[in-house]
């Protein structure tokens, strides 16, 4: 008989992604219709531990489900992603919340399908975490949640070690993948009907650095971007630290590829640029984008930003200001520096004040908030094309994004999800728009 399942994800699209990945290995197994929390036979906890908040959310919301596992004693609850893969981390769970029944890591979530298996034979607790990433597993049909884009991997793991991040100690080192794989797996999607492609990595401009592949991202890309059909291609993150004018002319070449560029800067101080090792100075990012924008003058960048990183003095943060405001970018995630247990930067001994964190934070949310809001306006009166993603309930509307990533709403007659629009915009309120169809 079929059965049911829930997953919860935290984190990034690539968290997203491979949830799509789990979701596939549960109908496999006859998990076939995904429901409510409630009526799952299966609840699977997709975690990230990038910032504690992360943490601390998963922590509550696992916490959460004794009543119900006391309730449904053969619900299994499963716990995998990045935060089971952090040393030590599995025995915190094990002992806060011993009604958890599997644990898998970030490396081996191909191994869910035999762990529940397990599971399902006998009454005991099962825990597996691979140490290091083995080879890039291809055999799994994800099942996908965000039609009409499709998330598609091209890399895993990262080896920068960016002083801040624990992403190289949970996700390993860098692994390309094959671009034949690739390629035909972009094929099949366009051949599906979908109608935007993500290329998905934690630093894209280093596909193939290891020599795996026979080609760099530039090339990728320009591949990629020649497969026949419709559709939008993007890809994400870019590290200015390789971010690469070869890149700049493949997308000069096609315009599929969406010109825009989520290129995180994490601090506009060479200082503490420098203090987080991302290997790049803030005159060389600017260069980058200027370069991008005499080529591309429609171009479009979003970023990452950390406030309260340790040593940030009122003139390093005033000088992440003063990028922001001449870069003026798209839109920006603003984080407040979390420490991570293990990173370089965690055992800093100038770590910021929580009261000066959060003044900084809500600083620098203000400006890019009036930024965004500037930039929104701009759109009135001009026609830009959307992509329908979904229809929003509440507002009655139609929705989707121009290439630029901004989301515009509309009223139809038809189902449009799927559907390139063109949209005169009427009105903007804060980052979203409002058009009429023409
Ligand atoms: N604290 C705050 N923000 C972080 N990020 C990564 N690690 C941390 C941390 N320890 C942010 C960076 C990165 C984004 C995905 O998350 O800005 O680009
Ligand atoms: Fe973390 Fe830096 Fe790698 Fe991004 S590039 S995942 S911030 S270590």
């Amino acid at each position: 008989m079929a059965q049911n399942y829930h997953i919860v994800t935290y984190g990034c699209q690539m968290n997203l992604h491979e949830s799509e990945k789990i979701a596939g290995i549960l109908k496999k197994i006859g998990y076939e219709n995904e429901t409510t929390l409630e009526e799952a036979d299966i609840v699977v906890f997709n975690t990230c531990c990038i910032r504690e908040n992360a943490e601390n959310h998963a922590f509550g919301n696992i916490g959460a489900l004794k009543q119900l596992k006391r309730k449904k004693p053969d619900m299994i609850i499963a716990v995998g992603g990045c935060m089971t893969q952090e040393k030590g981390k599995t025995d915190v769970l094990k002992k806060k919340f011993p009604f958890i029944d599997v644990m898998f890591g970030a490396l081996n979530i191909e191994e869910l399908e035999s762990l529940i298996l397990r599971k399902r034979q006998q009454k005991k607790k099962i825990i597996s975490i691979r140490e290091e990433a083995g080879e890039i597993i291809e055999n799994i049909q994800p099942v996908r949640t965000s039609y009409p884009n499709a998330w598609v991997n091209i890399t895993y793991g990262c080896n920068n070690f960016c002083s801040y991040c624990i992403v190289p100690y949970v996700r390993g080192r860098e692994r390309s993948r094959k671009p034949e794989n690739i390629i035909n797996e972009v094929k099949s999607l366009i051949a599906e009907g979908y109608k935007e492609i993500t290329l998905l990595g934690q630093n894209v401009n280093s596909y193939g650095a290891d020599g795996s592949t026979g080609m760099d991202f530039a090339q990728l890309l320009d591949a990629v971007a020649s497969i026949e059909g419709k559709f939008r291609l993007r890809f994400m993150t870019s590290h200015p630290k390789d971010f690469t004018e070869d890149v700049v002319a493949v997308m000069e070449k096609h315009r599929k590829i969406c010109r825009l560029v989520h290129l995180p800067v994490q601090s506009g101080s060479n200082s503490i640029l420098q203090a987080m090792n991302r290997r790049y100075t803030r005159e060389k990012y600017l260069s980058e984008i200027e370069l991008l924008k005499t080529r591309l003058p429609e171009a479009e960048v979003t970023t990452d930003i950390i406030v309260g990183f340790p040593g940030e003095t009122e003139e390093d943060y005033l000088q992440t200001e003063d990028l922001v405001k001449r870069v003026d970018f798209a839109s920006a995630f603003t984080f407040v520096y979390s420490p991570r247990q293990g990173t370089k930067a965690a055992a800093m001994d100038n770590q910021i004040d929580e009261a000066t964190q959060k003044q900084r934070i809500m600083r620098l949310v203000e400006l890019v908030n009036l930024l965004t809001r500037q930039k929104s306006e701009k759109y009135v009166g001009k026609t830009v094309e959307i992509l329908c993603e979904d229809f929003d309930e509440k507002k009655g509307m139609y929705m989707g994004r121009d290439e630029f990533g901004r989301m515009g709403y509309f009223h139809s007659e038809k189902d449009c999800i799927g559907n390139f629009v063109l949209l005169r915009i009427i009105k903007a309120n804060g980052i979203s728009l409002y058009g009429e169809m023409v």
